[in-house]
Order: C-alpha cells, then sequence, then structure tokens
C-alpha cells in the first residue's frame, strides 16, 4: 500500500536529522545523561517501564530543537539542557498516556509499554515522567520559561479530550482537526524551540520567530503522522498502519474524503472509523477512497505549507549552519512520507 507519490525530489533533506544530531551532539549528551538520571526511582517498575520507552529508539527530535534554538543564539545559560530534557519527558508522558487511549499496541517498533505492563502502570509512569519534566523545568529558575512549557502541558492534554470527543464525528471538520493538531502536538515544537532562544539570549523578536518555526513544523509533522498512519508497510514507522482508522480518529484524510464521498463510501468509512475489527484489507479499500479524492494529498499539500512558514519564520534569526540545518528540518518533516 503506498501513499500517492514514490519518491521525492530533494535528497539534501533526508540528513537533515543526522546533521541536527551531529551539530547538537555534544549537549544532546549531557541531555541525555540527565533524562536517565530523572528516570531513576526506588521503585523499580518506573525505571523499568521508562528505560523501556526512553531507550527505545526515539528520534529525540524536540530537545535537539530545544539545544539548537538556543544554539542559534550564542552558548546558552545553561538552562536548554533542563529544558531539553523536560520537553522530551513531556513528550514521552504524552506517548505513555496517548498509547492508552488510543489503544495502541505498537511504539518506535516494539509492543506499547501498556502491551508490556498495562495501562495502570503506563498511566502512572507518565505522570511520574511528567512531574520529574515540571522538577527540572522548576530548577533552571526561569518563571517565563515554565510559564510556556506548563501551557503546552495543559494544551496537549486540551487537545487530546478534544480528539477523544470528536472521535467518530463525522461531521467532524478541517477546522476541528486543526484545533487538535494545533494544541496536541504543534504547541509542545513551539514550546520546544521558544525555551531554547530564551535560553540563548534570544530578543522577544527572536523567540517570537523561533515560536512561529516550531508551531509550524510541529502542524506539518502531525499532518504526516497522519499521512503515515495509512501508508507504508505494517511496522514501517513502528506503529501499525490504519490504527488511526480503527481508533475512530477524525484525521484530515478522513474529513476530506467525507466530504467528497459517495453514499457508500460514506458507509465503508463509517464501518471501519472506530472498529478494532478494521482488517488491513478495509483500510486499503479506505486508502483507494482517499486517493480517489485526493485526500492524502491534500494533506501532503497542507503539511508543506507549514513546512514553508516554518522555514519563512526562520528568515528574522541571523544566518548559520544551525539556522540551515533547522530549514532542513522542515522539509525533513514533510519527506518522510515520500
Ligand atoms: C510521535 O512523535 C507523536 C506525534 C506527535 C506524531 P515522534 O515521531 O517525534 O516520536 P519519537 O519520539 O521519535 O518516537
Ligand atoms: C500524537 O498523536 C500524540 C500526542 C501528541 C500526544 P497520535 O496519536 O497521532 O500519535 P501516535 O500516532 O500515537 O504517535
Ligand atoms: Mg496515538
Ligand atoms: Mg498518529
Amino acid at each position: 500500500m503506498g501513499v500517492v507519490i514514490a519518491s521525492h525530489p530533494e535528497t539534501r533533506t533526508e540528513d537533515a536529522l543526522e546533521r541536527l544530531a551531529a551539530l547538537t551532539h555534544a549537549e544532546m549528551e549531557r541531555v541525555n545523561a540527565l533524562i536517565l538520571d530523572r528516570a531513576q526511582s526506588h521503585v523499580d517498575l518506573v525505571p523499568k517501564l521508562a528505560h523501556y520507552l526512553i531507550e527505545s529508539g526515539g528520534k529525540r527530535l524536540r530537545p535537539m530543537l530545544t539545544i539548537a534554538s538556543c544554539a542559534l543564539f550564542g552558548p546558552g545559560n545553561g538552562n536548554q539542557i533542563n529544558y531539553a530534557a523536560a520537553v522530551e519527558f513531556m513528550h514521552n508522558a504524552t506517548l505513555l498516556h496517548d498509547d492508552v487511549v488510543d489503544e495502541s499496541d505498537m511504539r518506535r517498533g516494539k509492543p506499547a509499554a501498556r502491551k508490556v505492563w498495562g495501562n495502570q502502570a503506563s498511566v502512572l509512569v507518565g505522570d511520574f515522567l511528567l512531574g520529574q519534566a515540571f522538577l527540572m523545568m522548576v530548577e533552571a529558575g526561569d518563571l517565563k520559561a515554565l510559564r510556556v512549557l506548563s501551557h503546552a502541558a495543559t494544551i496537549i492534554a486540551e487537545g487530546e479530550v478534544f480528539q477523544l470527543a470528536k472521535s467518530r464525528d463525522l461531521g467532524a471538520t478541517p477546522k476541528d482537526y486543526n484545533e487538535v493538531v494545533r494544541a496536541k502536538t504543534a504547541t509542545l515544537f513551539e514550546a520546544a524551540t521558544v525555551v531554547g532562544a530564551m535560553a540563548g539570549g534570544g530578543s522577544e523578536a527572536a523567540q517570537k520567530a523561533l515560536a512561529v518555526y516550531g508551531l509550524e513544523l510541529g502542524w506539518a509533522f502531525q499532518l504526516i503522522d497522519d499521512v503515515l498512519d495509512y501508508g507504508g508497510a505494517s511496522g514501517r514507522f513502528g506503529k501499525n498502519t490504519g490504527d488511526d482508522l480503527r481508533e475512530g480518529k477524525m484525521t484530515l484524510p478522513v474529513i476530506l474524503a467525507l466530504e467528497h464521498a459517495d453514499e457508500a463510501e460514506r458507509q465503508a468509512i463509517a464501518a471501519a472509523l472506530g472498529n478494532h475489527e478494521t482488517g488491513i484489507g478495509a483500510v486499503t479499500e479506505i486508502v483507494g477512497i482517499f486517493e480517489r479524492h485526493g485526500a492524502l494529498a491534500a494533506t501532503l499539500e497542507q503539511a508543506h505549507a507549514h513546512a514553508e512558514a516554518a522555514k519563512r519564520a526562520l528568515s528574522a534569526v541571523p544566518a548559520s549552519t544551525m539556522r540551515d540545518v533547522l530549514a532542513d528540518i522542515a522539509d525533513f518533516c514533510v519527506s518522510r512520507a515520500y
């Protein structure tokens, strides 16, 4: 099963993640050490479950963005290490909770933590990680950054609740979808880049530019994640193809297809949505409906537009190798779908 377009015309984006990793390597070593240290607890199950997730190969994209956003402006006041670790903890906490809510079986190419230790332990260890994230922010001692990250934590939860409220709602609109994406994903990317810029001593204007960059990048990232859910071989991205459909998620491809679907197509989509028995054959049929109405291509187009907006925002910060890599990261986030 494939997403609409087979190959990507650009190649320089392919290694953007590696280049970002290379440029942030020294500080990310400190971030990773802090992450491992703060996942410790005398209650065995906490580090066991936390390490299982933390060491299972996440991209560490958000903490690298914090480090990179700081480095655009200078060596930083040191807070970037705590912020980066806190952002990754927030992300991992949300993933633990999200997999319970979504009843997902796979995460990062392995059985989700909830499949190994159960839903209850996953929720509780998620809470532990969130608590540790807040401790690290408080230790940094900057109320403005604490405000940005606390705000993000609230908005993410709100976005997940709104998504839940809209699940299987055939009347969901692109506006609803965009509200969910902005809240559950883009806001954490935005927070990650803004607190990085704060630690780096970037001006108010620079922080604003980084906020736009992070927000738009996160938006593109989730649009692509939602396209990928319908494409690629099962497990290729460490999750199951078609899970969003089985979970009843009203992502943009579904919403756009429903706008144009005839009665039979509408019924096929309605029958598959939120039905955990929906097999790969039915997913393929739904992808066929999407393709007939250009729903995946239109979603990709929107992702492109957000990535372009992210790149435009960078023109307000001084030119540097790091800035170029951040621009390439925007392209990389979109090229993941090809
Ligand atoms: C997954 O994010 C959650 C979404 C916002 C789609 P990532 O794809 O960045 O997850 P990891 O950390 O690399 O596993
Ligand atoms: C993103 O939503 C997860 C959060 C931002 C909490 P998804 O539900 O689409 O993420 P995956 O697909 O499970 O990684
Ligand atoms: Mg999920
Ligand atoms: Mg998803």
